[in-house]
């Protein structure tokens, strides 16, 4: 499959069993996520009914186009029903929030909003946006892209957002303040309630990054869970992400973005008709868009229910109960932070004296990959998003990291891998 050179343009169709041959033969170095062995990417209910309800589904509306709502209704309403019934889950506005193709789009949207609202109902020239240094690089994107000032805050040592400090960087030019719920570095949740107040107290909106959370925190919640406030019970908080395709178990290509207020959700609404093809019109970013990721995330929602996203959490939950104290076993690591149920770092203990790191790392994560682990490095540690599928394997994903440890995590270890340039 991956040719040498640049291949030339076709001079001849092939033919499809031929090509279908050649894409499944093509895919021996791709992440084996079914097995359990990938920690992002991926969000792996193990669950064959859901995966064969994805597969009926995507072939369904395989080639219908979402740029026009109007021309399939049957869109329209999956849509509309996802979203109240995701509103419902994050107590807000079932009319308040739209479809997006994604958490980035999603955050997008949300800056954009802001910095639309700063301008127009605050007179803001040069809106800001106030975030804690945790924050998705997708907001860092969507500052460039959009032409908002990006001021990230350092976090506290819990890794949560610094309260004090966020109060420090907002002033009267602050358009939007941001929280996490949680962040994706380290899995814990920013002091939204703090946050929200800050921001409300400029005129400020703040939006709850809850990407990685919004379709998880609600169920742990209902489990018994202890569980921090993020959600729109918190007073102040004007929009919530929460992308359908990672714990809400759709695949690819749905996020769903709510606003408190339907006139913030207006502000997403691009119309045009200064040219002779006819108004134009879209709630998102996205010109031509597929459909069956709505349609899945419609499916998807419907075929769990409730009780099914509560089993898929319950699951979530043991298997990082299982990882986390497997990871406080190995001397030498631990889990960084406090973090919810799903979403962690795991990091080298500091040396009490030096405060350096007693082994290195990415050594050890250099040796998880030669054993068929990928796990994301960070600045800090490696990173793991636990799904179902990580229940079979977390025994021999826990004896693998241990062996890492005694082999290759030590600084002689590093140096027999490295000839001492480690
Ligand atoms: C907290 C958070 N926000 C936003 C995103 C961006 O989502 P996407 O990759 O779907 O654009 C992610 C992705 O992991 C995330 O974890």
């Amino acid at each position: 499959m991956a040719p040498d050179h640049d291949p030339a343009f076709p001079a001849h169709g092939r033919a499809v069993d031929d090509l279908i041959a050649d894409l499944r033969g093509g895919r021996g170095d791709d992440a084996d996520w079914r097995r359990g062995r990938t920690f992002s990417l991926v969000y792996n209910a193990a669950d064959a009914e859901l995966e064969r309800l994805h597969e009926a589904v995507a072939a369904e509306y395989l080639h219908e186009n979402y740029l026009n709502p109007f021309a399939f209704p049957s869109l329209l309403r999956m849509e509309r029903e996802v979203v109240a019934m995701g509103a419902d889950l994050l107590h807000g506005n079932p009319r308040g929030g739209k479809l997006t193709g994604g958490g980035t789009e999603s955050l997008f949207l949300a800056v954009q909003v802001a910095r639309d609202h700063a301008r127009a109902a605050r007179g803001i020239a040069e809106p800001r946006m106030v975030l804690p240094s945790t924050a998705h690089p997708a907001f860092a994107k969507a500052c460039h892209y959009l032409d908002v000032e990006e001021v990230r805050v350092p976090v506290g040592a819990d890794g949560r957002a610094d309260v004090a400090a966020t109060l420090a960087a907002v002033d009267p030019s602050t358009a939007l303040v941001v929280g996490s719920a949680p962040c994706y570095p380290f899995g814990v949740v920013d002091p939204i309630p703090e946050l929200a107040a800050l921001a409300a107290e400029q005129g400020a909106l703040c939006h709850v990054d809850a990407c990685l959370g919004g379709w998880l925190l609600p169920f742990l919640e209902r489990l018994g869970e202890a569980m921090p406030p993020w959600d729109f019970r918190v007073e102040g908080v004007t929009s919530v992400s929460a992308d359908v395709h990672k714990y809400g178990w759709c695949f690819k290509g749905a996020s769903l973005l709510v606003h408190r207020d339907e006139d913030q959700l207006r502000r997403q609404y691009f119309l045009f008709d200064g040219w002779p093809g006819g108004l134009y019109g879209s709630a998102t970013t996205a010109g031509t868009r597929p459909a069956a990721p709505i349609a899945a995330a419609w499916a998807t929602v419907s075929h769990l229910g409730l009780d099914g996203y509560l089993r898929l959490a319950d699951q979530v939950r043991a298997v990082s109960r299982r990882i986390r104290d497997g990871v406080d076993g190995i001397q030498g690591l631990r889990v960084t932070g406090d973090p919810v149920p799903g979403v962690l770092q795991i990091a080298a203990d500091a040396d009490p004296a030096t405060g350096a790191p007693v082994l290195d790392i990415g050594a050890v994560g250099d040796v998880m990959d030669d054993r068929g682990w990928h796990l994301d490095r960070q600045q800090g540690g490696l990173h793991a998003i636990l799904s179902p599928s990580h229940v079979a394997v977390a025994d021999e994903f826990l004896s693998d990291l241990a062996a890492a440890v005694a082999g290759h995590g030590d600084s002689r270890g590093v140096e027999a891998r490295y000839g001492g340039v480690g």
